[in-house]
């Protein structure tokens, strides 16, 4: 659609870069773009050392992303943007517009006088630079066709206000994903997401790999829920996620096609990530990643009087029995062989669940300290449970 000079684009192109230069620009959509090959541009404010940008990601219908900063002729690429796309959305700190043109050439716009009016008034909060910096950290800009099939940002790209903690979890997941990179293989590699309920990591993770790394993915995905696992199937197929399987059954039955990789989980009920831990490192899993979620085996079996000053408390045992649990879970990793460690995964204000277990496979197994981690992990349990085994 080739638009022809208009005064209304042209206001709101001006109002754009104002509020941009007021530091009130949150974001902008560009969709309904005159090129076939694109999807969407999204624009934001960037702040590059010390300078102040607009930073432009444009999604392409090969699956790509190509980012740019619009720097040198910022007036006349921002009416470029503003004149190739039927339809703009512009999200600032004092409130939201939008624009449409119709096939026959109507042109709507909400929203952008109560802007207008804040600017000339002067009475507007200005985008922190925390909030900039923390928007471009994250992997997923929100604008990802998966994460609007699965209800996380609407059809705009922004996050919708319910999701926004999902949405964060499975950024700061990623970024745990990104650090291990290097642990895993270059060109084709094998992830499992065991316990993955409605598969917003999966999803997440196989377009990390597939389409920001371009690395091929065989991914199989794994819950106890038939109806979730169809739907999740069912979506991968819409996404032309080709390289992602869904399987309904119990993971403890369940006997891996290939040598994994790297193995993923979120929040696994109770017992469930011990399956995943015992699951992923039987089968030598190159690096594990795994979030537990509740757990309440060892709060009810817990039997150590050295430890009933604490017990007694019930909401001091709960947080004794969830480090303990941990603990033993990565002193078991680290007995067959991993490096494992408990790190943060998110702001406790968003989940209590906030532990990440991450496990990398060492070069070389040493057998002598195998034997003593061994040795230390039964010598906890004994402790803990007053028995040799449970
Ligand atoms: C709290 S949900 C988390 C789902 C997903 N990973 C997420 O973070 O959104 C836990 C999931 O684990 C699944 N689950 C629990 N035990 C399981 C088992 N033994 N085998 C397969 N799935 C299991 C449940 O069906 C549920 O969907």
């Amino acid at each position: 659609m080739k638009k022809i000079k208009s005064d209304c684009l042209d206001s709101l192109c001006e109002l754009f870069v104002r509020a941009f230069e007021a530091k009130t620009l949150k974001k902008a959509v560009f969709s309904k773009p005159e090129s076939v090959d694109e999807i969407k541009t999204t624009v934001s404010p960037k702040k590059i050392g010390t300078s102040y940008v607009l930073q432009a990601e444009t999604f392409s219908k090969d699956n790509k992303v190509y980012h740019r900063n619009i720097k040198s002729d910022f007036a006349k690429e921002c009416q470029e943007l503003f004149y190739s796309h039927a339809q703009i959305n512009i999200f600032t700190s004092v409130g939201d517009c939008q624009y449409m043109i119709s096939k026959s050439g109507k042109e709507t716009v909400i929203g952008d006088k109560n802007i207008k009016k804040a600017l000339d008034n002067g009475s507007f909060d200005t985008v922190s630079e925390e909030e900039n910096n923390k928007q471009k950290n994250y992997l997923l800009s929100g604008d990802e066709d998966f994460l609007k099939k699965l209800g996380i940002s609407d059809e705009t790209g922004r996050v919708r206000d319910k999701k926004q903690s999902k949405y964060r979890q499975i950024n700061k997941f990623l970024e745990h994903v990104e650090s291990v990179i290097d642990k895993l293989p270059e060109n084709e590699i094998n992830v499992y997401d065991l316990c993955c309920g409605k598969s917003y990591l999966s999803f997440a993770v196989y377009h990390y790999f597939k389409n920001i790394r371009s690395i091929n993915i065989e991914m199989i995905c794994i819950d106890l829920k038939q109806d979730v696992i169809e739907y999740c199937d069912n979506l991968a197929k819409r996404l032309g996620f080709n390289g992602m399987k869904f399987i309904c059954g119990d993971i403890k039955n369940y006997n891996m096609e290939k040598k994994p990789d790297l193995v993923i989980s979120l929040h696994a009920c109770d017992i469930a990530t011990d399956i995943v831990l015992d699951k992923a490192s039987d089968n030598g899993a190159s690096v594990i990643l795994s979030t537990p979620c509740c757990h309440h085996e060892l709060n009810h079996k817990i039997n150590c009087k050295e430890l009933n000053f604490i017990t007694r408390h019930s909401m001091l045992r709960q947080k004794l029995c969830d480090a303990a649990t941990d603990a033993m879970r990565i002193l078991k990793l680290e007995a067959a062989g991993y490096e494992a460690s408990a790190l943060e995964l998110i702001d406790p204000e968003d989940t209590p669940k906030n532990i990440i277990i991450r496990a990398i496979k060492k070069q070389r197994m040493d057998e002598k300290r195998a034997e003593v981690l061994k040795k230390e992990y039964a010598e906890v349990r004994k402790f803990l449970l007053g028995e040799e085994d449970i």
